[in-house]
């Protein structure tokens, strides 16, 4: 089959995208955006190079996620040969063999029926922790770290947020649910900065020591056990008897850490930036606190800090909307360009917290849809909430430092986030 099939976008300047293009970088709702209204089905390039189909309406997106048919790790691809983008990834970033069973082994990688058996021992021991009793812990440590802010400022009177707030916010309440002790806090933060940068000379260092450390950490909560999510994957057992094996948890507790931190940290750097550029929402949302719920799930839908979904491959001959994708094929799915599918909401460019009604379920796909649909989720949103809730309550002139400079915007594939957020209290 041809790269560039019947009905898709031709090959060419401007339309075969690459996710390293500048200009989609820079600015992804705009350049994925144009691609669902011209080209929804189109073939680009993944941040290796490697040839993918983008997706980018919001029925397509949650069509895939939803069919069976695709498959997230490319050998469970009847007679797969090709190429393994993510073994190209860690070529790339110079981690070692022996340690690639760990990131391949994550439950975000795996398929059926190794998935539903991970999902269901991690679900039973985020069940035993019970996410939302853990409101009272979020809001003491979202407390804690605003008293600090005014010593944070810098010379100029401007406090990075996401330095000081939302990072911090983010990995205390991730550690603590998993049971990393607070003294090792700073190690992960930067471990997940390392992971990040993608810089191979960092990784190669601190992969290794990472390994090690969650297997010293098992080996501690099996002498004995606590209250925590860690204590809870290890006296997590399947109906059948089976359990986590030391690998698995290792994977599991990297995933939930770097999985969890930094979008967390991101939805609410991105959240916060902007409620401050649109006041009338704002002032909405000051007026009546009772909005959070319904503002975390619009600024999800508006900002969330995921981009793309993981890479999915078609496990036959198939066709897409229309353009036939060949088996083997991988597709990015584009959750940002999902959630301003005109198709699917009214005015999805507007910021509108009384967009989606009390009580309803989210319907963005910010979190993902189908079997791999985030299992933080209900974590993220109490954080999104109580993050937005006691900042805004704290800090009643809370504004951007600079309201008339551009926002400090991080250019990376995959994930939209600020580098800093400088705000005057
Ligand atoms: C899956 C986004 C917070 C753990 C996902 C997926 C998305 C996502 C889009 C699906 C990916 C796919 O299908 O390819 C987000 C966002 C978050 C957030 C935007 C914050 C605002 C968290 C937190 C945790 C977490 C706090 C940990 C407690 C996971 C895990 C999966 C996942 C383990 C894989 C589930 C599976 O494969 O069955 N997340 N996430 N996420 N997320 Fe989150």
């Amino acid at each position: 089959m041809s790269l560039t099939a019947p009905g898709a976008a031709e090959t060419g300047p401007g339309t075969c995208p690459h996710m390293m293009d500048p200009p989609l970088l820079a600015d992804p709702f705009g350049g994925y955006g144009r691609l669902r209204e011209q080209a929804p089905v189109v073939r680009g390039r993944f941040v290796d190079g490697t040839p993918v189909w983008f997706v980018t309406r919001y029925e397509d997106v949650r069509r895939v996620l939803r069919d069976p048919r695709f498959v997230n790790t490319p050998s469970h691809v009847p007679g797969q040969q090709g190429a393994d983008p993510r073994t190209s990834m860690m070529d790339l970033l110079n981690v070692p063999h022996q340690l690639r069973v760990y990131l391949l082994g994550s439950i975000l990688d795996s398929d059926p029926p190794d998935h539903p058996r991970l999902r269901r021992l991690v679900t039973r021991a985020f069940a035993a922790r019970r996410i939302l009793d853990l409101r009272p812990d979020i809001e003491r440590i979202a407390e804690e770290l605003l008293a600090g802010l005014p010593e944070r400022a810098e010379p100029d009177g401007a406090v990075d947020l996401l330095e000081h707030f939302a990072y911090p916010l983010s990995i205390r309440v991730i550690c603590e649910l998993v049971g990393i002790p607070a003294a090792d806090l700073d190690s992960w933060r930067e471990w997940g900065g390392d992971l990040v940068s993608m810089r191979p000379e960092r990784l190669e260092q601190s992969f290794p020591v990472m390994i090690r450390y969650c297997h010293e950490l098992i080996g501690e909560r099996r002498a004995a056990l606590r209250e925590d999510l860690l204590s809870a994957l290890i006296r997590a057992q399947d109906d059948d008897g089976s359990r986590l094996s030391d690998t698995e948890m290792v994977t599991m507790i990297l995933t939930l850490v770097l999985a969890g931190h930094e979008t967390s940290a991101h939805l609410i750097g991105n959240g916060t930036a902007a409620l401050l550029t649109h006041p009338e929402q704002l002032a909405l949302l000051r007026k009546d606190p009772a909005l959070l719920p319904r503002t975390v799930h619009e600024l999800m839908r508006w900002c969330g800090s995921v981009q793309v979904a993981r890479l999915r491959y078609a496990t036959e001959d198939l066709e897409l909307a229309g353009v036939p994708v060949a088996r083997g094929d991988a597709v990015q799915l584009v959750l940002v360009s999902a959630n301003f599918d005109p198709r699917h909401y009214a005015e999805p460019d507007r910021l509108d917290i009384l967009r989606h009604q009390e009580g309803q379920a989210e319907n963005h796909v910010g979190f993902g849809h189908g079997i791999h649909y985030c299992l933080g989720a209900t974590l993220a949103r109490q954080e999104g909430e109580v993050a937005f809730g006691t900042l805004l309550e704290h800090y009643p002139e809370l504004a951007l430092a600079d309201p008339e400079g551009e926002l400090d915007r991080a250019r990376l594939p995959g994930s939209w986030r600020l580098n800093s957020l400088r705000l005057r209290l």
